[in-house]
């Protein structure tokens, strides 16, 4: 049974109406990383780091899934292999496609995390500064998200499945950021065929067998379609 491994980005998301880190205009354009996405940040200034995602976490409950998100859960339910889906991306938009399992290596807009002990729960939709944890009580909540500097989640799972990927796709996302940029790497090492959907030919194209050039809802429905014909 063939496997399909996809990392996401923010890419997948744009038409949706969220905003991409690196493209004109983008949150990277608005915001400095080393004032909003790093620890240091928040142990200088919470109340801007927070209101950087709740701010973010307002935009991301106005918005709807697209037709890239929802092919791609398509692609789930009808492919005779697994399809795991790997995102970059902290908005829901993959599950209210109706994607399953999706593993968020950056975490997500809706946990809040104890920066004292760890536990994580489900974020309130704007987050206080200082606001306690339900576990220890310590007033250290932060957003659930994996800042420049840390490590991002499930990163022994997501190796396991490139090791066992037959095919890579890497859709919206700019490749300069790792360790996700060197997935279609692992892929490769693996025997898997590696394609990018992007908008733009991005820093990575190059290390990938296929390229595929367009906006991911209409890239993405194409590509699902024309994969789940192939096996017809
Ligand atoms: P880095 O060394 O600061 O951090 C990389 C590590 O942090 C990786 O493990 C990465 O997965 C993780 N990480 C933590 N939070 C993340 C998040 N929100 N999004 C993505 N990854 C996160 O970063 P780097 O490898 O030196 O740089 C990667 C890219 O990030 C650069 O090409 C640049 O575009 C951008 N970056 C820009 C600035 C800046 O403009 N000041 C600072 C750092 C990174
Ligand atoms: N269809 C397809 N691709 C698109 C579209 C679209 N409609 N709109 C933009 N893109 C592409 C851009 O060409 C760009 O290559 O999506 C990519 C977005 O790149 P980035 O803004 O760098 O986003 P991403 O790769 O997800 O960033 C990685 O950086 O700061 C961190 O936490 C952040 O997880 C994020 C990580």
């Amino acid at each position: 049974m063939e496997k399909i491994v996809i990392l996401t980005g923010a890419g997948i998301s744009a038409e949706s109406g969220l905003s991409t880190f690196r493209d004109e205009g983008g949150l990277w354009a608005q915001h400095r990383i080393e004032d909003v996405a790093t620890p240091e940040a928040f142990a200088r200034d919470p109340a801007l780091v927070q209101g950087f995602y709740n701010a973010r976490r307002v935009q991301a409950a106005k918005v709807q899934p697209n037709a890239a998100h929802q092919a791609l859960a398509r692609l789930q339910r009808d492919w005779s292999g697994d399809v795991i889906i790997v995102t970059q991306n902290i908005d829901n938009l993959h599950a209210a496609g109706g994607a399953v399992d999706v593993i968020h290596m950056h975490g997500s807009l809706d946990g809040a995390l104890c920066a004292a002990c760890g536990h994580r729960w489900t974020a309130p939709p704007e987050m206080a500064v200082g606001e306690p944890c339900p576990a220890c009580d310590a007033p250290t909540a932060r957003p659930d998200v994996v800042w420049f500097g840390e490590m991002p989640y499930r990163m022994d799972e997501i190796y396991d499945h490139l090791a066992g990927a037959s095919i890579f796709a890497a859709i919206g996302t700019s490749g300069q950021v790792y360790p996700a940029a060197a997935f279609v790497h692992e892929a490769q090492a693996a025997g898997a065929r590696t394609v990018e959907i992007n908008l733009e030919p991005s820093c990575a194209t190059a290390g990938f067998d296929d390229r595929i050039t367009g906006k991911a809802t209409k890239a993405v429905p194409q590509w699902v379609d024309h994969l789940l014909l192939q096996r017809i």
